[in-house]
């Protein structure tokens, strides 16, 4: 089958108003990647070497997602969404490079597998002309539904054009389909619309294939892979499962999730055996998480990276450009955005460090704040190795503490401490002996207390 040339024409034109959303459906997210993305990765996987995608007009979102997503992609619009077939047809020149298959795949159905692929490719492969992929439906409401007729699949009926009977058929319409290439074309070209909603349905070229006898197969898939998105319910349906699926890969790769259902992931999140996730977690997109490293509870993680043996949280925030150095340590209400700490520096408490460097074994106080920014630019704060910042200090960037520098609590810092310099940058304590008890005998005589 491998050897075979196979082009994936994904259809991501459809408005999908049900979505109710200013954006176009193909770009709603699934763990943090947009559904289009989702199929054109796993068409990839799938051996598909041409991807055509079909998107609508004045979507350039999509557009810049397939470019980056497939440099090699051909994106063709369709302009009038009149249906599947229709939409199909728009990447007509596509489908005239003489490939052996050409599989069909919705934007909207995120979770498809390369598996499910391979059996519809594998069916073609065998002699089959064209071949649908179905699955049994729990709700069959919605899906077209495949007519099997002698153990011969010999239609599609969708919804709105099937009988009380036909409704009542459970084996559905993934939209996953694959064609032996040369004959698409001329398949398309005998689409007509006289259905209930008057599209061009790509469904059609089922029945068209068997009246003129070609070889038409249905494979059985499973409904978790072809779950297709045309409302918000269904979004948040197929992000169940994705997140299921990447705990369960993470788990089996030697992860350990503490309270797997509690914890969610994103389409790129990496985790390294041996780490251990508390419950509550969330990975935004592009984290990594070497091995021996801790995520505390209810902390949350976006671009970020945490070296081996790391201890993040409980309720960290990594934001993008954090890199967490071997063995350091992120307490609790610590953000840190843009910065790296390096191995076995200590930020344990209620600090923010942006746009910064927290050098090797330095310690952070509690409260510490890096003011990196003056209301229009960002500035850069430089902790040096080993230095050590007293509690409730503020770093007023740009600024650079020295190697094994001590600041003193409490301390606002803005300008360069030396390495190994002390420096105490706050108002000095006063004691007024006896001056608590004056000020309590006057207030007290004044309200008439004594
Ligand atoms: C479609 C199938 C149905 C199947 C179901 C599975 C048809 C006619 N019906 O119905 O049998 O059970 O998917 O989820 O094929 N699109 C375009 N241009 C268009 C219309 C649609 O690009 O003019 C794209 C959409 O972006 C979407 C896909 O095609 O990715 C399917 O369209 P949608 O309107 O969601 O079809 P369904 O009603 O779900
Ligand atoms: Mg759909």
């Amino acid at each position: 089958m491998n050897d075979r040339s196979c082009l994936a024409v994904i259809l991501a034109a459809g408005l999908g108003t049900r979505m109710k959303s200013a954006l176009p459906k193909v770009m709603h997210a699934i763990g943090g990647r947009p559904m289009l993305g989702h199929v054109m990765a796993t068409a990839q996987s799938a051996g598909c070497d041409r991807l055509a995608v079909v998107i609508g007009p004045d979507t350039k979102s999509v557009e810049d997602l397939v470019i980056k997503a497939a440099p090699g992609a051909a994106c063709f619009t369709q302009v009038d969404r009149n249906g599947t077939a229709h939409a199909v047809l728009a990447a007509r020149p596509a489908l005239e490079e003489n490939v052996d298959d050409v599989i069909v795949l919705y934007g909207d159905t995120p979770l498809i597998t390369a598996d499910s692929i391979a059996k519809v490719r594998q069916a073609v492969a065998d002699g089959a002309d064209l071949a649908v992929l179905g699955f049994e439906a729990a709700d069959p409401t919605g899906y077209g539904r495949l007519i099997v007729d002698g153990g011969r699949l010999v239609e599609i009926v969708e919804e709105n054009d099937a009988s009380d009977s036909q409704r009542k058929v459970t084996f559905c319409n993934s939209g996953i389909i694959a064609f032996r290439g040369s004959l698409l074309p001329g398949l398309l070209d005998e689409i007509g619309n006289e259905n209930a909603k008057g599209e061009y349905y790509l469904t059609d070229a089922v029945a068209i294939a068997a009246k003129r006898g070609l070889k038409v197969v249905a494979e059985r898939g499973p409904q978790e892979d072809v779950l297709g998105v045309n409302n918000r319910v269904q979004l948040s349906q197929c992000e169940a499962i994705f997140q299921n699926r990447m705990r369960r890969e993470a788990m089996l790769a030697g992860v350990t999730l503490v309270a797997p259902e509690t914890v969610f992931f994103s389409f790129d999140t990496k985790l390294e055996n041996d780490v251990v996730v508390e419950p509550n977690v969330v990975f935004g997109p592009n984290v990594t998480v070497a091995t021996g490293s801790i995520i505390h509870a209810f902390s949350h993680l976006e671009g970020a990276n945490v070296a081996a043996n790391g201890k993040i949280g409980p309720y960290a925030r990594l934001r993008p450009g954090a890199s967490i150095g071997e063995g350091a340590r992120i307490g609790n209400f610590v953000e840190v955005k843009k910065a790296t700490v390096e191995a076995g520096a200590k930020v344990n408490h209620l600090s923010y460090i942006g746009d910064a460097r927290v050098g090797a074994k330095a310690n952070v106080g509690a409260g510490t704040i890096t003011c990196n920014y003056d209301g229009y630019n960002k500035f850069h704060t430089d902790i040096g190795a080993g230095a050590f910042i007293g509690s409730n200090s503020a770093l007023v960037a740009p600024v650079r503490i020295g190697d094994r520098a001590l600041v003193a609590a409490g301390s606002v810092v803005v300008s360069d401490v030396p390495d190994d310099a002390l420096v105490v940058a706050r108002g000095q304590q006063v004691n007024k002996e006896g001056r608590a008890a004056k000020l309590r005998a006057i207030k007290e005589k004044a309200k008439g207390k004594t």
